[in-house]
């Protein structure tokens, strides 16, 4: 196996393909790969490979990140987009550990969101999680704010102040996802 970063101008017209089926989202299926390099231009892609060089699992870095909370805007990555194409044979949760030394080593300050039937996930892979914590999270939905679909926050990689500003995160003092 091969672990891989490419900017998105550097992903192949296959790779997205099976990246854009891989995510399952029907907004984004049968998008052109122009418009899929323009759409993701401030995202990285960390790929498993396999030895034919075949994507056998992705994660996007996202770093058109914000969030507003109590009136300061602070800039995370985001990890997201993370899926295999055959599920349980190792290959996320080595690509994850890649990502992850990536990511220490350039001290990215990362978060990520799960649901909670894929905490099981996570767990295995010890990647600290604060436990519905993502409703704290409120998106723009048209002209409303609304909580987050996700459950949980996913602590990749922060620095002490950061873990604790998600901590402290609650209905009082929610985060602002500000596109
Ligand atoms: C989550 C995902 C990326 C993990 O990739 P994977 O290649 O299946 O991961 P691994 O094979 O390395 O799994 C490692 C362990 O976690 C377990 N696991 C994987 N996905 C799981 C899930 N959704 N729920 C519970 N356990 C899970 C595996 O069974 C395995 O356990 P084991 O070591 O006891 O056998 C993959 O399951 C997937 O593509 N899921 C659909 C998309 C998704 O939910 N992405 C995550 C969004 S936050």
């Amino acid at each position: 196996m091969i672990y891989s970063i490419k900017k998105p101008e550097e992903l192949t017209a296959q790779e997205i393909e099976t990246i854009i089926a891989l995510w399952e989202n029907e907004e984004w299926m049968g998008m052109e790969v122009n418009d899929f390099k323009i759409l993701f231009k401030d995202s990285e892609f960390h790929l498993l490979l396999d030895l034919d060089e075949k994507i056998a699992s992705v994660l996007r870095l996202n770093f058109d990140f914000n969030l507003k909370i109590s009136d300061h805007v602070y800039s995370f990555a985001e990890l997201g987009g993370f899926a295999s194409v055959q599920k349980g044979k190792g290959n996320g949760s080595q690509l994850l550990q890649h990502s992850m030394n990536t990511i220490v080593t350039r001290d990215l300050q990362t978060i990520g969101f799960c649901l909670s039937d894929v905490r099981p996930f996570y767990e295995k892979c010890n990647v600290p999680i604060l436990y519905d914590k993502a409703k704290y999270i409120q998106e723009k939905d048209g002209g409303d704010w609304v909580p987050s679909e996700d459950d949980d926050i996913l602590i990749i990689h922060l620095s002490e102040e950061n873990n604790n500003l998600f901590q402290q995160l609650d209905l009082q003092q929610p985060a602002y996802l500000i596109q």
